[in-house]
């Protein structure tokens, strides 16, 4: 059977096989990690996005709260926050798709579905990443085109096919996930660069393209992306209480990672 991607059902099979097979492994490799270095990886991952122009222009940052053995990302929500970015955080709808609400400070979490903390904040809707004006992704590895491995719901492939094609995507990697192949398939968004807690921000394809100038990429195949909308003039363009001091006006990038 050949489906309408041109692809037949079994190079499906073996895709989703293949990208099992490397979620295990990753997966095996992770839980043998201490607290320590997932600690340690984080700070040093979140130092290496603060100093980023995109980071820092960024008034509004699609973010995520990390669980089990990822890199840890709540220090750097936390500085994000902090330092006056508009920070929203994932939340898991029951049928895999993403939410966005804004995170208030460590206080304002709950606890979330698989383990995960959630913002307590009024839920967005699931388009309110398209107005982040960057976007970090959680990934168990990523290849130098861009391809991404995440846990395996589809949750990220749904929310990145609804963010514009001028913002950055940001995988955050421990060193030795940044491998030579991830498998793709037609459903996966590639993400713009990768940072890890050695390495730092590493420039992957569509990063390239858009760092040169060019015409960005063509936006990804499936999902329906909608197109960028106007410079938010509120945080996330949602109505919501005045900016706290410090509050960098958001914007969207052009020039990119
Ligand atoms: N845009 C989409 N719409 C509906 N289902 C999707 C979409 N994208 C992915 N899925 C579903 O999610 C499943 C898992 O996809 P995949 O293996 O790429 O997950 P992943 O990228 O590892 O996970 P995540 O995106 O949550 O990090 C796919 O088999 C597909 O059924
Ligand atoms: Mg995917």
């Amino acid at each position: 059977m050949i489906l309408a991607s041109g692809s037949t059902v079994r190079d499906v099979a073996g895709i989703k096989e293949e990208k099992a097979a490397l979620r295990a492994r990753l997966l095996a490799a992770r839980a043998r990690l201490s607290a320590g270095q997932r600690t340690e990886a984080g700070r040093a991952i979140r130092d290496a996005l603060l100093e980023r122009p995109e980071v820092q222009m960024a008034g509004t940052i699609a973010a995520y709260y990390s669980v089990g053995a990822e890199p840890d990302t709540r220090g750097l929500v936390y500085a994000l926050w902090k330092r006056g970015s508009y920070v929203l955080l994932p939340v898991l709808r029951p049928g895999g798709d993403l939410d966005w609400a804004s995170y208030e400070g460590p206080d304002s979490l709950v606890p979330g579905p698989r383990g995960l903390r959630e913002p307590g904040e009024p839920p967005r809707g699931v388009d309110a990443v398209a107005r982040a004006d960057a976007v970090l992704v959680p990934a168990l590895a990523v290849d130098r085109a861009g391809n991404r491995l995440g846990r395996g719901g589809g949750s990220y492939d749904r929310a990145l096919a609804r963010v514009g094609p001028l913002v950055p995507l940001i995988a955050l990697v421990y060193d030795d996930e940044l491998i030579d192949h991830v498998p793709a398939d037609r459903h996966d968004v590639p993400v713009r660069a990768a940072v890890s807690p050695l390495a730092g921000i590493t420039v992957l394809a569509g990063g390239e393209v858009l760092a040169r100038g060019d015409d960005p990429p063509e936006p990804p195949r499936l999902g329906g992306p909608i197109p960028p909308g106007p410079p938010c003039r509120t945080p996330c363009g949602i109505p919501g209480p005045p900016p706290r001091l410090g509050m960098i006006s958001s914007r969207r990038s052009r020039v990119l990672i």
